[in-house]
Formats: C-alpha cells, structure tokens, sequence
C-alpha cells in the first residue's frame, strides 16, 4: 500500500468523554470525535436520558455538542448495554449527578467475563449504596463523599467511572492503582476543564477535590492509538511506504519498540508514523500489559503480522482470558500459531492464502483485514459489523492507499 492515512479521535477516549457530558447541566462540545457504532448507541442512550445531543453532519460529523439539562431517566436499558458494554460509564456521572442510576450489568463478552465489580466497590466507597435486580445494578447515593479507594486490579473503563463521580463527591478522593491510559488522562483533562479539580491522571495515584457543580466546556478528543498501530501493522504486512498521520507516536512507543526490534523500517515523525519497505522482518515477543506497556487492543493485529516474521514469536495474552479467537481464523488462511494458554507462539514466514473467515470481536476482525491485505486470493471475512464499532470507514481508507478491499453487506472481500 502507498500513501497517507488520516486517523480518526480515539473510540475509547470518546466513549468517557460522552458520559462525562451528564456530570453538568451545560453544554459539552467534543471536537474529532470518531464516527464509529458505539458513539452512536452512546448517543442514542445519553438521549434516551433526556441529554440534548447536537451532532454535526458531513465534515462536522465528527463534532457533538451534549447538554444534560435535565436528565429524566436515570437508567441504561439491557437491549443498549448488551451491545455495548462500555455504557457501564453511565453509572458514576449519573449517580454523583442524580443521586440514582440503574444500569443493566454488562453480559459476559467474547474476549472474557468482563465483571465491574470493581466499578461498583469504588463507588460504594464513596458512600453509594448498591443493590443488583434482575440483571440491573440499581445505585443510590445522598451525596457522593469522598475517600481513599484502591483498584484491586488495574480497570481502564473503571478508573474513568469512579473518577467521574469523585468529581462532584464532597471532600477529598484519593484513587489508587489506577490505569494511565491515554484515554484516562483524556478525560481528566476534560473534566478539568469542565471545572474539577484533579491531579495525578496517567498515574497509578489520581487525587480529586470535589466541586458542587460542574460547567460546560469544548474539548478535542485525543488521537486513536489503537486505529493507528493497527494501520501501521497493515502498512508493515503489505511492503510499501504508508504514513499513518495524525496520530500520537508517544501513545504506540511499546509496539514501536517491537517493531524497531523486529527490523521495521520506520521514520517516526511528531504526528506521524511513516512505514517504509525493508527487510523481512524477525520474530519479537509480545506480552500485553496495562499502559504503558503493549497494548491487549493490539495483539491480534500484531499476531497477523508476526505470522510473516522470520522465526517464533510468543505472544502472551495477560490482560483478558479469551483473547486468541482470531488465531484460528489465521490459521484457516495457513498461518502457524499454537496455544498453550495465555501464550500464543506465532512461526513464520507462514505464506497466507484467502479464505472465508468469521470476527469474533472487534481487534480480531482487525487482525483478519490485516491478514487479509497479505493473503493471496481472496479473503471474505464474515460478521463485519464488530469492525464498525470501532474503525471509522475502514474499507475506505485502506482503498485509498492501495488496499484491495470491497464491503459486501456485512461481508468484507480482500
Ligand atoms: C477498556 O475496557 C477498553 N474499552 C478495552 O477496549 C480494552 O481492551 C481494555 O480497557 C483493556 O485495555 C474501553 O475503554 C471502552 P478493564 P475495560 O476494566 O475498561 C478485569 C476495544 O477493543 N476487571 O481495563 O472494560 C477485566 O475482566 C476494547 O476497544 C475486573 O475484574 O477493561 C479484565 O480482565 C476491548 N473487574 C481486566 O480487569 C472490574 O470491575 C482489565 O479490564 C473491571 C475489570
């Protein structure tokens, strides 16, 4: 493939940015926010609350203006949660908002049983009190107090809903063992800007001085790094020279690290990520860890590519324990990938050939496009619409430098 790719705002920095509209009464402006399915459902729920959503259209699409003037229903319905889980992020603002929320638990998911049992210890800590009703969580609470909370286990989507109702909590909150996503600094930097009063986001300690209120504010969602690691792996897997801009190299340094160690040729630029052709690449190891370590989100695109790397790459899965379902997609198409647990070893050169194939999830559909781009023949992968939760016009933009790939309903074919 050769040129330039633009990528769009992070799916999992709006996602939080969206529910922290509810935590005031005025309007919030998300700029470069990405035209993907869940920000839709997101929407849809948030005015299913009664939040006014201003949404532009055609080269304003990417801009939405939220206003929870008055939040009639305190509630995400089962038939949203089940199709996105990530509405679990209603729970705190509405409950440091409202005083009440009732919120379907999330069902299991393909990658793993996804509990937000630390969601709900971190908000009862702040005073909430918490029952579960045929398959809601129905939270109550006064007035959110603040207090010292540490996370059993690092939680991404969890850091960000506890964080969001410590915002309006009375008093002092203290959050321990907390994800530094990109995505959590994101939003504290929304939420500072709406008026609360945070410190310490994007490290394992986040202090927040409640506020009685808090006000309207503009804000720029950060890049996808997930998006663009993913198009760096295509450009990798493809040959040609791909420049895969307006991204964050910083947010990608560990996969970077891995690409650089496996040979890539790669010119990293402030903006930008230029691939270029070079040798075969060798086998890495990968073992996926909370930020700033290699990203889970990542791993099944990476394995794509290392099933064409020299040698035996082993890529551990630490994070979710379901997470390999693409590998014998892989395999169908003549990859050579064995698990052994939490490990996946990847041998190659594996020549690939097209095949029909099915997505599980949304990073494995990612992982097959990218497999796909290198298969000889044709691949129909089957099941595409996890991809367009995530990927904003993927088929487009990868025709656009080059990428034989055609959208037939919910059928890609590359
Ligand atoms: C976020 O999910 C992302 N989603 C996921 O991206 C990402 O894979 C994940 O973080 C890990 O980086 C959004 O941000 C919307 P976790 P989240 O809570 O917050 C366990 C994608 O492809 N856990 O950090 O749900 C959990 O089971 C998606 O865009 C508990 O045990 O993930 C998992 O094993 C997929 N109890 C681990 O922690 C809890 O209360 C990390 O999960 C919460 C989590």
């Amino acid at each position: 493939m050769q040129g330039t790719i633009r990528v769009s705002g992070a799916k999992n920095a709006a996602l939080p940015a969206m529910a922290a509209c509810l935590l005031s009464a005025e309007p919030v402006t998300l700029e470069n926010v990405p035209d993907v399915r869940d920000l839709q459902t997101t929407r849809k729920l948030l005015e299913s609350m009664g939040v006014e959503a201003d949404c532009g259209s055609g080269r304003m699409r990417h801009r939405v203006t939220l206003k929870a003037g008055q939040i009639q229903h305190s509630e995400a319905p089962y038939e949203l949660v089940k199709t996105m889980r990530a509405s679990t992020l209603v729970l705190g603002p509405l409950l440091a908002r409202t005083g009440f929320a009732r919120v379907s638990l999330p069902g299991g998911c393909a990658i793993g049983a996804r509990p937000i049992d630390l969601h709900l210890k971190g908000l009862e800590k702040l005073g909430a009190s918490i029952t579960q009703e045929h398959g809601y969580v129905i939270a109550r609470a006064e007035r959110l107090r603040g207090a010292r909370y540490v996370f059993d286990r690092i939680t991404v989507t969890g850091t960000e809903d506890v964080l969001m109702a410590a915002t309006l909590a009375e008093g002092e909150t203290i959050l321990e063992n907390c994800a530094r996503e990109p995505e959590v600094v994101d939003l504290a930097d929304l939420l500072t800007r709406m008026g609360a009063r945070i410190e310490g986001a994007g490290t394992p300690t986040i202090r927040v001085e409640g506020v009685s209120s808090l006000h309207g504010a503009q804000h720029k969602i950060i890049p996808d790094r997930i998006e663009a690691g993913t198009f760096i792996l295509a450009g990798l897997i493809t040959g040609g020279e791909l420049e895969v801009a307006h991204c964050h190299p910083p947010h990608l340094q560990a996969l970077l690290d891995r690409l650089q160690e496996s040979g890539a040729t790669l010119e990293v630029k402030a903006d930008a990520v230029r691939v270029k052709p070079g040798p075969p690449l060798v086998s890495v190891d990968a073992t996926t860890e909370e930020h700033p370590g290699f990203a889970t989100d990542l791993q099944a695109q990476y394995m794509a590519l290392m099933t064409q790397a020299q040698g035996a790459a082993v890529i551990t899965e630490t994070i979710f324990e379901n997470r390999f379902m693409h590998a014998q997609e892989l395999n169908r198409m003549g990859a050579n990938v064995k698990i052994e647990g939490n490990r996946a070893i990847v041998r190659g050169p594996a020549p690939l050939m097209g095949a029909a194939v099915q997505a599980s999830d949304l990073r494995a559909s990612a992982s097959l496009v990218i497999a796909a781009l290198a298969a000889e023949g044709e691949t129909i992968i089957d099941r595409i619409y996890h991809l367009d939760r995530g990927y904003e016009r993927l088929e487009e933009k990868l025709k656009s430098v080059g990428g034989a790939v055609r959208r037939l309903g919910q059928l890609i074919r590359s």
